[in-house]
């Protein structure tokens, strides 16, 4: 199961154990009546790898960063957006599984209803805390334009996340090709994943900078690589280890990158992404090393 024990890159288990207590805090923050208050907390606090927040932090870390609470605001929210996503996912409208994190699924533990009102709920908090004061430091604010900044980005690939599941969806049964495989899989994964880094990025780099788009290519890189993993995970990893139900792409004729191309061509693709990515973060050098060890524990991943 992907329980974060198992991660062992450090800088990810730092990234880890920042992220649950700040998770922790933020949610504290929130008056919500049972059974949504344990729905919301089974969905975000059991377990997850939390490679958004990590990328988040990571990105914020390549120069030295006096607005790091927007940053720690950013990872909250990113990965409060992630929860829902995959609250929702799970549905038995959606994907219809039964195991997330291994645990049972928001709606195996609490039900339909409450599984999809923890999904909008966790969906609004992200933003309220992303325009929050969380974790400034007494008298110090952040600029108004980063957390308008942050709020666009998330606002802009939560939205093309929901466009690529209804496409993932659709594509169910269905022969796509390469180029429409990878539209869905930007969308509904590669968005989201590229926004936390870009959360980050600009707590340090205005619009203008160079590293910008160095960043956004990196992030692309990444963002696509991550859901080609998850793909093939689904066939060579067990139930166990997974921490949801292995097998399950192909029981479903699920649109995947190794049912378009075979899983050897497929890991390829993988790893090609991946010298993609390194060849983005060449750019910062030595700075760049936080985003250069989560890159090698997200290819060599295991769940
Ligand atoms: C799973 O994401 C869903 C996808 C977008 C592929 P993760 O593999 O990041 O799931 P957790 O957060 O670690 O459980
Ligand atoms: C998930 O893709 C994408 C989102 C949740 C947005 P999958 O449906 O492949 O994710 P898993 O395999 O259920 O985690
Ligand atoms: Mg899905
Ligand atoms: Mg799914
Ligand atoms: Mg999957």
């Amino acid at each position: 199961m992907s329980s974060i024990s198992q991660v062992n890159a450090d800088v990810l288990q730092q990234a880890q154990q920042r992220i649950q207590q700040d998770l922790l805090t933020a949610l504290a923050a929130f008056a919500i009546p049972e059974p949504l208050k344990a729905a919301v907390h089974h969905a975000v606090m059991l377990g997850g790898k939390r490679v958004r927040p990590a990328l988040c932090y990571a990105a914020a870390s390549l120069r030295p960063n006096h607005h790091f609470a927007a940053a720690r605001r950013a990872a909250v929210a990113v990965e409060l957006i992630h929860c829902y996503s995959l609250a929702h996912d799970d549905l038995p409208c959606m994907d219809n599984d039964l195991l997330r994190r291994g645990q049972p699924t928001c709606h195996v533990a609490f039900g339909e209803d409450t599984a999809l009102l923890a999904g909008d709920i966790l969906q609004s908090m992200a933003f309220e805390i992303l325009g929050s004061r969380l974790f400034d430091e007494q008298g110090q604010g952040t600029e108004a334009a980063i957390v308008l900044k942050q709020m666009q980005i998330l606002a802009t690939a939560s939205s093309k996340m929901v466009c690529g599941q209804v496409l993932d969806l659709q594509a169910e049964g269905k022969q796509v090709d390469q180029a429409e495989l990878e539209n869905i899989h930007r969308n509904k994964t590669g968005a989201l994943i590229q926004a936390a880094i870009m959360m980050g990025a600009v707590t340090i780099f205005a619009g203008t900078d160079q590293a910008i788009p160095r960043l956004r290519q990196f992030g692309q890189a990444i963002g696509l690589a991550f859901q080609v993993q998850d793909d093939i995970l689904d066939i060579t990893a067990s139930t166990e280890i997974l921490g949801k139900t292995a097998g399950k792409d192909e029981q479903v004729q699920k649109s995947t990158y190794p049912a378009l191309m075979g899983l050897a061509q497929a890991q390829a693709y993988a790893q090609n992404l991946h010298d993609q990515a390194f060849e983005a973060l060449a750019y910062f050098g030595e700075d760049a090393k936080e985003l250069v060890e989560i890159s090698r524990f997200l290819l060599a991943r295991k769940s």
